[in-house]
């Protein structure tokens, strides 16, 4: 189904090209009305043309009116200002497209009509560590646009791309065998792991002997050294169990976790490849890409810009002179599998700010490369604390992601005990883990992903705001609404819809298609998080207004199909952003 705004869209650019000749698809011509007091949406077409024709805008305006003036989707519109022509809904429209949205099971949205192979990369934690807080916004922003891409019909691959190769390894192998305590080992493998990584790492700055011993245990290890390679195996044997159970707390899924180790048979093939198309070339006994002089200066990711104006190489290094591969390499490897074997037409990294460059070198490389993939880095700010430093724990260790998720339940509980004391424990339990992790992954997913954002309990907690809690809660309220009734929404043949408060909320439900579209194509899950608070927002008014359980007649059926219809929304925008409903709280 359309939403309104595809509506009025498409009706003017169709009379566009039936006064000016315009191209159907050259649009947008309409957007939102910036003050819903002067309607729903307006058009700047007649100022757009009148520019082109140095006639009058208000004059051209008058001609979109007369050829708009009857319509089964709008009032008649209204000229304001300079020229804009502004549109407003007919109830009777919107009636009977909430009425249509209630019997579909998609609400309206209809899937894509070329759905797109899509493989969106998050995640992707470096092994024989933790998960700590930094690792939040990849998985939670990956799974959301894995969640919104499927929703709108596309073919989602979810790739966990592995940090499980390079360098970290030979001082984890020599840490592990040097080191005794190997009852830590089977009690906490990660945690020990991570110990004996600082703690050799640490004595390698200073000790050329122990660095040395690490670089050989690597150098084993990339031979194949059976010792070495079955403790590797061990390493990432216990990671992913670990991280398996931290992922199923946050409800997240991959359809593949394929490492950067998996890539290890293609590099010297890439590598290869680049230098035979002339794309990459030596350099000191390295091997790199370079600018080849043919985007804008200010655009090239392979120089940098002084501030005088004169600029240096910045080149993309697929081969270290010691004749290793590195990140690069292996990014340009991927790329490649994701082509032969996914048959990829886009590829979505999640991954914090600071990946930028590798990202646009990586991007302009395939595109010299001629893969001919869509490539987005969907990139991110920190989170902070209370200090607006990066957030740490109280002795200034990284949070560890499995004490972030436990400290969110606990104060969930806390909060729900406090608001039913009455409940039984698990049920308390159940709540808290919905409500809890639900409010962690609202609190991220609700920001602008490229801003910084501090961190507070209280607030992501709360259960008035723009949280997880308060939607939550609505939903709740609405599924009160229909215990009392003691049945489901009716099937009804139409709805009225009569007070400004009932037309409002149904307006507010036909946009849901578009707060997906906008969030997809932005790769913003927040415009969802906006969208799903301000319905809300609405349905409280509504309520607030329109008594429901005591209407009578076609009042009341079409105020409970509002309802329901509403509680339907909810569920399905919270579920696309990875968070749970309960019915009852
Ligand atoms: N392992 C990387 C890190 O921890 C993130 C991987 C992102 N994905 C990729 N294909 N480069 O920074």
């Amino acid at each position: 189904m359309k939403t309104p705004r595809q509506e009025v869209e498409a009706i003017v650019a169709a009379t566009a090209q039936t006064l000016y000749g315009a191209d159907v698809s050259a649009g947008p011509y309409v957007r939102p009305c910036p003050d819903t007091r002067h309607g729903d949406f307006q058009t700047n077409l007649a100022m757009v043309q009148a520019k082109k024709a140095g006639k009058n805008p208000r004059e051209l305006a008058q001609q979109i009116v007369d050829a708009l003036a009857e319509h089964s989707v709008f009032e008649k519109p209204e000229i304001a200002g300079p020229g804009f022509v502004n549109f407003r809904l007919k109830a009777g429209y919107c009636a009977a497209q909430t009425h249509a949205r209630s019997q579909d099971v998609r609400l309206g949205v209809e899937p894509a009509v070329q759905p797109l192979k899509v493989v969106i990369d998050y995640s992707g934690p470096n092994i024989a560590k933790e998960l700590h807080v930094g690792h939040l916004r990849s998985t939670i922003l990956g799974d959301s646009l894995a969640r919104l891409f499927r929703f709108l019909g596309h073919n989602v691959i979810s790739d966990n791309h592995l940090g499980d190769w390079g360098t970290q390894f030979g001082i984890v192998i020599l840490g592990y065998k040097r080191d005794t305590n190997k009852e830590r080992f089977e009690q906490d493998p990660i945690g020990y792991l991570e110990e004996v990584y600082v703690r050799t790492q640490n004595a390698s700055k200073t000790d050329d002997t122990i660095r040395e011993a690490a670089r050989a245990e690597l150098v084993k290890l990339q031979a194949g050294d059976p010792e070495n390679v079955a403790l590797w195996k061990s390493f990432i044997d216990h990671s992913l169990q670990s991280l398996d159970r931290t992922y199923s707390r946050l409800d997240v899924k991959f359809d593949y976790t394929l490492g950067e180790s998996f890539y290890n048979d293609r590099l010297p093939g890439v590598v290869k490849a680049l230098l035979d198309a002339g794309i990459a070339r030596e350099t000191e006994g390295a091997i790199a890409v370079f600018s080849d002089g043919t985007l804008p200066q200010k655009d090239d990711p392979f120089i940098v810009t002084e501030k005088g104006g004169a600029f240096r190489d910045n080149p993309f290094l697929i081969r270290k002179s010691d004749g290793g591969f590195n990140y690069a390499t292996t990014d340009l490897a991927t790329l490649q599998y994701r082509k032969e074997h996914f048959h990829a037409d886009k590829v979505i990294y999640v991954t914090d700010s600071r990946q930028q460059m590798h990202f646009a070198q990586l991007f302009a490389t395939e595109k010299r490369w001629n893969l001919g993939l869509n490539l987005q880095h969907v990139w991110f700010g920190a989170i902070l604390g209370a200090d607006k430093k990066p957030l740490k724990t109280r002795d200034g260790g990284t949070v560890k992601l499995r004490a972030l998720l436990d400290e969110a339940q606990e104060r969930a509980e806390k909060i729900i005990t406090e608001k039913r004391p009455d409940l039984e424990a698990d049920k308390r339990n159940d709540l808290a883990q919905v409500v809890g992790i639900g409010a962690l992954k609202y609190a991220d997913l609700a920001q602008n992903r490229n801003l910084d954002y501090v961190f507070n309990w209280d607030k992501l907690l709360a259960f008035d705001g723009n949280t997880a809690p308060y939607l939550i809660n609505a939903y709740v309220r609405i599924r009160a609404i229909f215990r009392k009734l003691g049945s489901e929404a009716p099937q009804v043949e139409r709805l009225v819809l009569a007070e400004e408060a009932e037309i409002a909320l149904a307006k507010k439900l036909l946009d849901f298609g578009d707060s997906l579209t906008l969030a997809a194509d932005e790769y913003r899950p927040h415009y969802l998080c906006v969208y799903l608070f301000e319905l809300a927002g609405l349905f409280h008014k509504f309520y607030e207004h329109c008594p429901v359980l005591i209407s009578e007649g076609e009042t009341k059926t079409s105020r409970l199909v509002l309802c329901a219809l509403t509680a339907q929304t909810l569920k399905t925008g919270l579920a696309l952003l990875g968070i749970k409903t309960v019915e009852q709280m």
